[in-house]
């Protein structure tokens, strides 16, 4: 019988020879976590309650969300097109930027600056009450 340790490693050498092949073969999107359930953030808890006043934005999971009105938001990925890097949110400009090459995405998703030149994944999602259902079709 094999032990979950055994299991866990073997999972996490996976992913590394993945994350190696994606970044070798100039594939970045190979890395990204993927999840077929949808995914559900309570408004109410933790980082998430900056989601309850417009302009409110939070990074979650393999996303960025920011509330636009009081019924809509926008839920991008949070891992620039580029090589994956984790984007930041600037505030002030209105955009999210990637430490790691410099590439500048707007809150549509669209590349302002490279070295990125696709898009930023846009989810659907659901608002029920006070939970915010991502899809990730
Ligand atoms: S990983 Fe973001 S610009 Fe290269």
């Amino acid at each position: 019988m094999e032990k979950p340790i055994h299991k866990d490693r073997r999972h996490v050498l996976k992913l590394g020879g993945v994350m190696l092949c994606a970044f070798a073969c100039g594939k970045p999107e190979a890395v990204l976590p993927v999840e077929d359930k949808p995914f559900e953030i309570m408004l109410t808890e933790g980082q998430a309650t900056s989601l309850q006043q417009i302009g409110g934005f939070v990074f979650v999971g393999q996303f960025f969300i920011m509330r636009l009105s009081a019924t809509d938001f926008r839920v991008l990925s949070r891992w620039c097109t580029h090589a994956a890097g984790a984007l930041r949110f600037n505030a002030g400009a209105n955009r999210l930027e990637c430490p790691v090459h410099g590439s500048v995405f707007n809150t549509e998703g669209a590349v302002l600056q490279g070295p990125a030149t696709m898009p930023l994944k846009r989810y659907r999602y659901e608002l029920r009450q006070d939970r915010l259902i991502i899809f990730l079709d």
